[in-house]
C-alpha cells in the first residue's frame, strides 16, 4: 500500500521473540525481561497479521528476534507464512548460532533468503563482543547454508572497537567472506537505538573511501539482492557483492518501504520512533476463543494497520537524538 509520502510499503519485519542465546554489547548485554508466553502473539496470531498484510500489498516478509530460531517451530512458521496468497517471499535473519541444526527444516521450509549477523572475523573479539565463544559454530552454519544451496547475507554491524593495530576496522577480513564464498557481505552503520547509542559508528562514506583504495576496480552494483536499504558493489574475482546499509550518512527513508512487528504484537511504523499501533487488542477481543479467521475480524485488523501505515513517519532523526522517541532495544524490535 502507499503511505502518505507516496512511498509503496510491501515489507514487514517480524520479530518472533526477544529472547537471544547471544549477549551483544550494543544489543542485549544483561539478557532482556522474561515475558509471560501470553504477551507475544501466538503463531496462530502472526498469521492473521500477515494475512490482513498480505491484503493490504505486503508481499515480503523478514523473519527476526532476538534470536528467531531460539523459537520452537520457527521454521515451521516460516513455511505456513510462505503459503499466504500475495507473499512473495520469506526470509529470515539470525545470529547463525543455531542454524546448522536447523538448515534441513530451513529448506524443508523454503525459505528465500538467510541473513547471518556476523561482525568479526576474530574469535576473541567475538567472545568479546557476544559474550560467547561461537564463531566457529556461526562459521560453519555459513558454510552448510551456502553448500546447501541457500541464498546468504552476512551482516557486520560496523564498530569503532574492530579497529586493528593499522587503523582499520577489520572490514576487509570480513569482506573476504565473499570472495571465499557465494555470499553478500553488508556492512551496517550503527544506529543509535538501545545500548546502540554508546556505540560510536563507523562513517560509511569513509568506510566506501577505503574500499575503493584496498579494491580500485570496484563498480557499483545494481541487481536487486533483496527487499532492504543495502547498496552493492562488486569487486572483480568476488563471488559475491559487498553492502553497505548506511543508516546515518546515507539516509534511505525516502525509499523506504517496510514496517515492523514485534513480538508483543506493536505494529511499528520506523525504527527511531515509538509510532505505532499494539494489535493485540484487536487480535484478541475479535476472537471467539476458538480461532478467529472470520471475515469481519480481519477486515478490522485490515482497516486498523491501513490507517496506521498510512501515518508513516516521512524520515529517522537519528542525527537529532533528542528528538528519538524509541526507547525499547534492538532486540524487541528486530533490527
Ligand atoms: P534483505 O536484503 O532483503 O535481506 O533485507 P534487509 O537488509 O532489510 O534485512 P536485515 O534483517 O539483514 O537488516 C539489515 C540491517 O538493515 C539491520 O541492521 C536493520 O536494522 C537495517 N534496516 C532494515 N530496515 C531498516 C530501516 O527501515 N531503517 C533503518 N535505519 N535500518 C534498517
Ligand atoms: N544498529 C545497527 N544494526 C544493529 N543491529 C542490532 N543492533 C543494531 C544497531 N544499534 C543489527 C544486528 C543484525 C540486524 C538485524 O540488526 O547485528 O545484523
Ligand atoms: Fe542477539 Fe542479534 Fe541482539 Fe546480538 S544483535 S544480542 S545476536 S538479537
Amino acid at each position: 500500500m502507499i503511505d502518505s509520502f507516496g512511498r509503496n510499503i510491501d515489507y514487514m519485519r517480524i520479530s518472533i521473540t526477544d529472547r537471544c542465546n547471544l549477549r551483544c554489547r550494543y544489543c542485549m548485554p544483561d539478557g532482556v525481561e522474561w515475558l509471560p508466553m501470553e504477551d507475544i502473539l501466538s503463531y496462530e496470531e502472526i498469521g492473521r497479521v500477515c494475512r490482513a498484510a498480505a491484503r493490504l500489498g505486503i508481499r515480503h516478509l523478514k523473519i527476526t528476534g532476538g534470536e528467531p530460531l531460539v523459537r520452537k517451530g520457527c521454521p515451521e512458521l516460516i513455511g505456513s507464512l510462505k503459503n499466504i496468497p500475495g507473499i512473495e517471499a520469506v526470509t529470515i535473519t539470525t545470529n547463525g548460532i543455531l542454524l546448522e541444526q536447523h538448515l534441513d527444516r530451513l529448506k524443508l521450509a523454503g525459505v528465500d533468503g538467510i541473513n547471518v549477523s556476523l561482525d568479526t572475523l576474530d574469535r576473541r573479539q567475538f567472545a568479546d563482543l557476544t559474550g560467547f565463544d561461537r564463531l566457529d559454530q556461526v562459521l560453519s552454519g555459513i558454510r552448510r547454508a551456502v553448500d546447501a544451496g541457500f541464498k546468504v547475507k552476512v551482516n557486520a554491524v560496523s564498530l569503532k572497537l574492530d579497529r586493528d593495530k593499522d587503523g582499520s576496522y577489520g572490514w576487509e577480513r570480513l569482506a573476504g567472506l565473499a570472495r571465499e564464498y557465494p555470499l553478500d557481505v553488508r556492512f551496517i552503520e550503527m544506529m543509535p537505538i538501545g545500548y546502540g547509542k554508546q556505540f560510536e559508528t563507523v562513517d560509511h562514506q569513509k568506510l566506501l573511501e577505503q574500499m575503493r583504495q584496498v579494491f580500485p576496480d570496484m563498480e557499483m552494483d545494481t541487481a536487486k539482492h533483496g527487499f532492504g536499504p543495502a547498496v552493492y558493489y562488486r569487486v572483480p574475482g568476488f563471488q559475491g557483492s559487498l553492502g553497505l546499509i548506511s543508516a546515518i550518512h546515507g539516509k534511505f527513508c525516502g525509499q523506504c518501504n517496510r514496517v515492523r512487528l514485534t513480538s508483543t504484537g506493536y505494529l511499528k511504523t520506523c525504527l527511531c520512533y515509538e509510532d505505532g499501533v499494539d494489535l493485540r487488542p484487536v487480535l484478541r477481543v475479535a476472537d471467539t476463543g476458538a480461532e478467529d479467521g472470520t471475515e469481519s475480524g480481519c477486515q478490522e485488523l485490515c482497516r486498523v494497520m491501513e490507517q496506521t501505515i498510512y501515518g508513516k513517519p516521512g524520515a529517522h532523526c537519528f542525527e537529532e537524538p533528542e528528538r528519538i522517541t524509541e526507547g525499547h532495544n534492538m532486540s524487541s524490535i528486530g533490527g
